[in-house]
C-alpha cells in the first residue's frame, strides 16, 4: 500500500499522550507510515528479564522504530530498557541537536549545535563490583573501536549537514588514557576529512563557555564519550527551552530508534499537560532519516511557528493549553499550510 511499518513504543507515564499526539499530527499531514504498536514492558524468561521478543522483532523487521520515555530505576533493580535497547540493536551514535526556536523567547536565541555522544559503552557498561566492603569499582570502558565508529560517524553527519566544524569534547587531561585514546581515534577520522575543520575542548570550558556564549558553537558537530553526552546534552536542552523541545536519535547500522530526551514525567501523566514536542521533533529527525523530508518540513513549520507565537502552548513553555489544544493548533496550521 506505498506505506512505510515504523514500530513504535509508546513508553511510561507521559508516553502515551505524546505519542497520541504525533500520530493525530501524522495523519492530519497524511504521513505514508504505518504504526506497529509494540510495549517493551520487561518480561521474566529463564531467570532473567528481558525485553519481549515481539518488540524486538518489531524493531529487526522494522529498522526504525520511535520511543516514548522509559522509566528508570534509581540506585538498584535492572538494567535501564533504554539502555537496553541501544545495546540490543547496537546504536552506537546517540545524535542530539539543540537549536533554539526562532520567535521563542528564552535568555539565548542563537543556540545551534548538535551533540554526537558515543552510545554503548564509558560509564554506560554497565561492569561495576564492589571490591571490599566500603569501596565499589565502576569501570569506565572505551575501547578504539566504538570510538573510531562514533567520530567517523560525527564527521560524516557534519560534511552532510554542512558544519564546518567537528569539536571532540573530553576531559584527558584527567582520564588520560581513556579519554586520550578518543581523542588520537577522532584525530585519525579527522584526517579522512580534510574539508571538515577539527578541534579539541575540555568538557567543563565547554560547559561554562556556551552558558557564557552560546554563539560560538553554532554551525559545529562536538562528538564525545557516553557520560558527558548525556550531562552536557541535558544542559544545552537547558538554553532552548527544556527538554520538552530537544529530539535526539540513537543510530545503528541495522536499526535506529528515534526518542525524545526527557523522562516518562510520572508526576503529570494522564492528565493532558505534556508537552508532546521532543518527541514529535524525534520523529521528524526519523522523517528525514527515512528520506520523507517533505513531510518532516512541513510539520516542522507548524510545530515551530505554533511554539514562536506561544498562544497554543504547554506549561513547561510559559502557556496554558492542554497537550490536546497544542496538537490541535499544530494541525490547524498545517491544514492551513
Ligand atoms: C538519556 C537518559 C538516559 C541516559 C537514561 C534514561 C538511562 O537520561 O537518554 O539521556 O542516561 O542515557
Ligand atoms: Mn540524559
Amino acid at each position: 500500500n506505498g506505506k512505510y511499518t515504523v514500530t513504535l513504543i509508546p513508553g511510561d507515564g507521559i508516553g502515551p499522550e505524546i505519542s497520541q499526539a504525533v500520530k493525530e499530527i501524522y495523519s492530519a499531514a497524511s504521513v505514508p507510515i504505518e504504526w506497529e504498536e509494540v510495549s517493551v514492558a520487561p518480561i521474566l524468561k529463564g531467570g532473567k528479564t528481558v525485553i519481549p521478543d515481539v518488540a524486538i522483532n518489531s524493531v529487526k523487521k522494522n529498522t526504525v522504530a520511535l520511543k516514548g520515555p522509559l522509566a528508570t530505576p534509581i540506585g538498584k533493580g535492572h538494567v535501564s530498557l533504554n539502555l537496553t535497547l541501544r545495546r540490543t540493536f547496537n546504536l552506537f551514535a546517540n545524535v542530539r541537536p539543540c537549536v533554539s526556536i526562532q520567535g521563542f523567547k528564552t535568555p539565548y536565541d542563537d543556540v545551534n549545535t548538535v551533540l554526537i555522544r558515543e552510545n554503548t559503552e564509558g560509564e554506560y557498561s554497565g561492569i561495576e563490583h564492589e571490591v571490599v566492603d566500603g569501596v565499589v569499582q565502576s569501570i569506565k570502558l572505551i575501547t578504539w573501536d566504538a570510538s573510531e565508529r562514533v567520530a567517523r560517524y560525527a564527521f560524516q553527519y557534519a560534511k552532510s549537514s554542512g558544519r564546518a566544524r567537528v569539536t571532540a569534547v573530553h576531559k584527558a587531561n584527567i582520564m588520560k588514557m581513556s579519554d586520550g585514546m578518543f581523542l588520537s581515534a577522532c584525530r585519525q577520522v579527522a584526517k579522512e576529512f580534510p574539508d571538515v575543520s577539527y578541534d579539541e575542548d575540555l568538557l567543563d570550558r565547554v560547559c561554562l563557555q556556551i552558558v557564557q556564549n552560546p554563539k560560538p558553537y553554532a554551525d559545529r558537530v562536538m562528538v564525545m564519550p557516553n557520560l558527558y553526552g548525556d550531562i552536557l546534552s541535558d544542559m544545552c536542552a537547558g538554553l532552548i527551552g527544556g527538554l520538552g523541545l530537544t529530539p535526539s536519535g540513537n543510530i545503528g547500522r541495522d536499526a535506529s530508534i528515534f526518542e525524545a530526551v526527557h523522562g516518562s514525567a510520572p508526576d503529570i501523566a494522564g492528565k493532558g499537560l505534556a508537552n508532546p514536542t521532543a518527541l514529535l521533533l524525534s520523529s521528524l529527525m526519523m522523517l528525514r532519516h527515512m528520506k520523507l523530508d517533505n513531510y518532516a518540513t512541513k510539520i516542522e513549520k507548524a510545530a515551530l511557528s505554533t511554539i514562536a507565537e506561544g498562544k497554543t502552548i504547554t506549561g513547561d513553555l510559559g502557556g496554558k493549553a492542554s497537550t490536546q489544544e497544542y496538537t490541535a493548533a499544530i494541525i490547524e496550521r498545517l491544514a492551513k499550510a
